[in-house]
């Protein structure tokens, strides 16, 4: 190993908006274009929605806005018959805090240890007892929940299938991308993600009226972005003239828009993605062949875009500080129990689930980025290796 390479700090992400991208951004913003949502928004939204293959793709400001958007669409479809929700334990505050804001119930779901999606027998088990109207699940680091016995159980209970995307952008299960199985689907375009647009989001749906109330929701609840024939239904239907049309609000509506600058990067970030998702994959299988004694995810996913290499260990302070000082990085994975967390907690007190409780308490993740290259996966695995106690999952 030289020198130079011990030396390279392994970051858990790096920036993938290159030079030449912000060369071709500068010259566009120059030449005077319009910076606030407009022509390559839509643009990037038919784009993103093609490769995606789904019918509906809305830009938003972040993964974030995009899960509270979808969340707040159902709602405002009069798709929920209930206010109870489950939502997965292994997740992000913001998978789960939307739900909070407007005043649902909330089941937490246990992770199943194998893929870190749904625990599936206590997905059931709350579909039951709970009856709730919304499940909100994650793809976790890339790593498909068992969308065909979700969706199957869902469809049994009249559960609908939320899917925060957010860590699995170009992931496939079933011959189809994560985040176009269930009702809709979220994805986070912030710096670290498979691609960014510094900060910004997009959820995607095939269901029409959906989408014309995220349209609508992402604005004020105005009609400005919606199709002509919605535009003009929701006028006659409200008896709106000519003159109060662009001030009429029709839903409780957010800001959430991104800006056609940021629409822009998107386009030339997507047109990398292929690209980036081969590597992710390429190095996850690099980490699984280095660390044989450590657990990997495995399941249903077929094309990998991993966001991250996740495992669990007994040692996790003596192994953070041991790569911290050959500079590397490494993290929680994800957050561990969500419902640990002090936002829950306080609220609703401690909420034990014995699988996410090992997320929580043994699982790392370390650095899975389009940047690393298979001598920094051996140089991390390496290092890992040397201190790092595998802890049984089963
Ligand atoms: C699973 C998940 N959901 C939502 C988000 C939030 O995305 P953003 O940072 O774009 O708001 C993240 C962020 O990393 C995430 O990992």
């Amino acid at each position: 190993m030289s020198n130079a390479n011990v030396t390279k700090p392994v970051f858990l992400a790096e920036d993938t908006i290159a030079q030449p991208e912000l060369y071709e951004l500068c010259d566009w913003m120059l030449a005077g274009n319009r910076l606030t949502k407009g022509e390559q928004t839509l643009a990037f939204e038919e784009e993103f929605r093609d490769w995606m293959g789904s019918k509906h793709a809305i830009f938003t400001n972040s993964g974030s806005s995009s899960n509270l958007l979808m969340i707040f669409a159902l709602k405002e479809a009069g798709l929920l018959r209930n206010n109870k929700a489950i939502a997965a334990a292994v997740s992000w505050v913001t998978t789960v805090s939307p739900l909070m804001q407007f005043g649902f119930d909330i089941s937490l779901c246990d992770c199943d240890t194998t893929n870190l999606g749904l625990d599936l027998n206590h997905l059931e088990h709350l579909c039951k007892t709970e009856q709730p109207s919304v499940l909100i699940l994650v793809h976790v680091l890339g790593h498909a929940n068992h969308m065909a016995e979700i969706q199957e159980i869902c469809d049994r209970y009249g559960v609908l299938v939320l899917e925060d995307s957010c860590e699995a952008l170009g992931s496939t299960s079933g011959g189809k991308k994560l985040g176009s199985h269930g009702i809709a689907g979220s994805f986070s375009f912030y710096y670290g993600h498979h691609i960014s647009t510094i900060e910004g989001g997009m959820v995607v749906t095939d269901d029409d009226d959906l989408n014309q109330i995220m349209l609508s929701l992402r604005s004020h609840g105005w009609s400005r972005d919606l199709s002509e024939e919605r535009r003009i239904e929701m006028t006659r239907n409200h008896d709106v003239d000519a003159f109060r049309n662009l001030y009429t609000f029709y839903y409780p509506g957010f800001n959430l828009r991104s800006t056609d600058l940021q629409a822009f990067i998107g386009r030339s970030q997507l047109k990398k993605l292929d690209g980036i998702v081969e590597v992710r994959e390429r190095n996850f299988g690099l980490y699984k062949g280095s660390l044989p004694d450590f657990y990997a995810q495995s399941g249903p996913t077929e094309t990998l875009s991993s966001f991250a290499y996740g495992t669990f260990v007994e040692n996790r302070l003596e192994v953070f500080n041991h790569l911290k000082e050959e500079q590397i990085e490494c993290r929680p994975l994800i957050c561990g129990n969500i419902g640990r967390h002090p936002f829950w907690t306080r609220k609703n007190g401690t909420c034990d689930l014995p699988n996410a409780d090992k997320v929580h308490d043994f699982g790392i993740y370390l650095p899975n980025h389009n940047n690393l290259s298979p001598t920094d996966i051996t140089r991390v695995a390496n290092a890992f290796n040397s201190v790092a106690r595998p802890h049984n999952t089963a």
